[in-house]
């Protein structure tokens, strides 16, 4: 993010009052507001949203880190530096996928969507997703809002009612979409190529491209072509005010930017919004009876839904803070590189088309891909890590570590097993574990697990204060800068250069000679453990709760440092710390075996 915005959303805040208990208003909670504090300073308000996972099915690990995992993180960073965050999620669940899905189960769709939702979201709580609320694409709220949405575009002349010609099932007695049309692709001649794309050789297609083609639902070959009608929201029209839309955003990855403008040429062709399926939003038009909004129009309009569904659940709450004449608001979208000619393109288009001062994003972060040994994750195939596998086997801060560490920012990235292992034993157990077990173990044999108060810092603490105040200062503007590897490595840095410090300054040996001495050391090391965990928090929580909660200050938002770390590392003279069990367990060989096996590429 340039310092424009970065400086406009870091609104500084020197009274910086304790924090509420996070656990109660954690995630979907019913209680008041946790995040809404009185405030004696005008403080940034930053609405974060994670693109919409479909409903059908458990996610992979490269859905968690192309968007849900970043947003968290960055929700979590923004509410540690006492910014006002509103994070919204939920499960996009009409369109084919969702009725496929169904079908596949021989469920209902609804019941199909209720079940996957629940299944989804206790996955997400145990990845520590700090969702203000999980909503779904389904609810009331959005009908109502997309059907406003439809309403102002028809009336802004925005909105075209076309003759189209399309595929026609006399078995299954209705018009297939393109996904519903199955057959050979005529440019790899993969058997299962679908009518809007082939997974095979990932060309985009038409369903008359299909050689022998045949209903998804029925396995129908006696397919026709039939005459109906459908609606376009008439986007060619609003290229301009789109361009110069974009042009007013700063801080959105290069890719998306160049991928955006990509669009928005003399090419933008109108989009239909339309769908002959019985599971959507109905349309409220004459003739359109049998027909509903594409997925695809409904699905960013649950950003606001959802929000809507959030205000309605406690008392307190108002959604038009963060939507209408928002301009006080930084809204920051994640999503996956798929998604972003929805979200630069049509979504505004569906905003602005309205004439309504609705909040549009600031910015887009968007992700490149996370590969899977070389290949694609895929859920169709069932290639990958899958989020709820990932935490039968391990600690979801494990998977969030590596993730963020190695999200796929610039290029898409590989995932492996041996390579996951390497990283998550030495970073987490080698150097943050160490680290947290060595100190606190010392602090119990040499000091009765009291913070001792003698000593001085000397000259070896005054150039780590220095170095850090440098670091700390660094990380942070990684964080406000989305930059979630170079937040990883600096994290990583430092927790190196706390260990180097202990491992230089030794309390265990100075404390055979110079009580006052190992005093100070043992003060600082302390200090610095309970430093680490704070500013790691916003990546492995659980692992720096655990940490914290040896210091008594669990359980809530850890403020992020201000102040000279020659002070911080001085602090808390005289107080306790509790015994910490090994905070990271190395994954073994065994275990790095089994995983290969249960993990790794075919
Ligand atoms: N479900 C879509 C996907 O996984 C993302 C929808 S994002 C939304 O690709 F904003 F449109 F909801
Ligand atoms: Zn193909």
């Amino acid at each position: 993010m340039p310092e424009g915005i970065a400086r406009a959303w870091r609104v500084a805040c020197e009274l910086n009052p304790a924090l509420p208990s996070m656990r109660e208003g954690f995630f979907m909670s019913t209680d008041s507001a946790p995040f809404q504090r009185e405030r004696a300073l005008p403080m940034a308000k930053i609405l974060i949203t994670s693109a919409l996972p479909y409903v059908n099915g458990v996610k992979h690990l490269g859905n968690l880190v192309g968007s849900l995992l970043p947003a968290d993180v960055h929700a979590r960073f923004r509410r540690q530096i006492g910014d006002e965050v509103l994070f919204i999620c939920a499960t996009d669940e009409h369109g084919t996928p969702a009725e496929l899905g169904a079908l596949r189960a021989g469920e209902a769709v609804d019941e199909f969507c209720t079940r996957q939702h629940v299944i989804q979201a206790d996955i997400y709580r145990r990845f520590g997703l700090s969702f203000d609320y999980f909503g779904r694409t389904s609810s009331p709220q959005n009908a109502v809002l997309t059907q406003h949405f439809y309403r102002r575009l028809d009336a802004a002349g925005l909105i075209d009612e076309r003759g189209l010609r399309q595929v026609w099932s006399p078995v299954d007695q209705r018009f297939l979409p393109d996904r519903y049309v199955l057959g050979t692709c005529p440019h790899c001649g993969h058997g299962e190529a679908r009518g809007d794309q082939c997974d095979g050789c990932g060309v985009l297609l038409d369903p008359d491209e299909l050689i022998a083609p045949r209903s998804a639902l029925s396995g129908d070959t006696a397919l026709e072509i039939r005459a109906t009608r459908h609606l376009f929201l008439r986007q060619s029209i609003l290229v301009e005010p789109l361009r110069s839309w974009i042009n007013q955003r700063n801080g959105w990855p290069p890719f998306v930017v160049s991928t955006a403008r990509s669009w928005l040429t003399a090419e933008l062709r109108d989009r239909c919004i339309t769908r002959d399926l019985a599971w959507g939003i109905p349309v409220p038009r004459a003739g359109f009876e049998s027909k509903v909004f594409y997925v695809w129009f409904d699905a960013p309009i649950g950003y606001i839904a959802a929000t809507q569904e959030w205000a309605q659940a406690a008392p307190g709450r108002d959604w038009q803070r963060w939507w209408w004449q928002a301009d006080d608001v930084g809204y920051i979208q994640f999503l996956g590189k798929d998604n972003v000619p929805f979200h630069a393109v049509s979504f505004p288009a569906t905003l602005l088309g309205s004439g309504e001062p609705w909040k549009t994003v600031d910015v887009i972060k968007g992700f490149h891909w996370l590969t899977y040994e070389g290949g694609k994750f895929s859920t169709s195939a069932q290639r990958g890590v899958f989020t709820d596998a990932a935490l039968e086997e391990l600690p979801a801060d494990f998977w969030r570590w590596w993730l963020i560490a190695n999200a796929p920012e610039s290029a898409d990235t590989d995932f492996s097993v041996p390579r996951f292992v390497a990283d998550v034993n030495k970073d987490l157990a080698d150097v943050f574990g160490n680290l947290a077990n060595r100190v606190i173990s010392f602090v119990h044999s040499a000091f009765d697990g009291r913070i001792p108060e003698s000593g001085e810092p000397s000259e070896l603490e005054l150039e780590l204060a220095v170095e850090l105040d440098r670091r700390i200062a660094t990380l942070r503007r990684h964080h406000e800068a989305l930059e979630f590897r170079a937040a990883a490595a600096e994290t990583r840095a430092i927790w190196s250069e706390a260990n180097a410090y202990l491992q230089q300054a030794a309390p265990w040996v100075a404390i055979k000679s110079d009580r006052a001495r190992a005093a100070a050391v043992t003060r600082t090391g302390l200090n610095l453990v309970r430093l680490s965990a704070v500013l790691a928090w916003s990546i492995i929580p659980e692992l720096s709760e655990r940490v914290l909660h040896a210091f008594g200050c669990g359980g809530s938002i850890p403020d992020w440092p201000t102040g000279p770390c020659l002070e911080l590392l001085d602090n808390h003279a005289g107080g306790t710390v509790a015994k910490l069990a090994p905070i990271v367990v190395k994954i073994d060989p065994d275990k790095a075996a089994h995983l290969a096996q249960r993990f790794g590429a075919a």
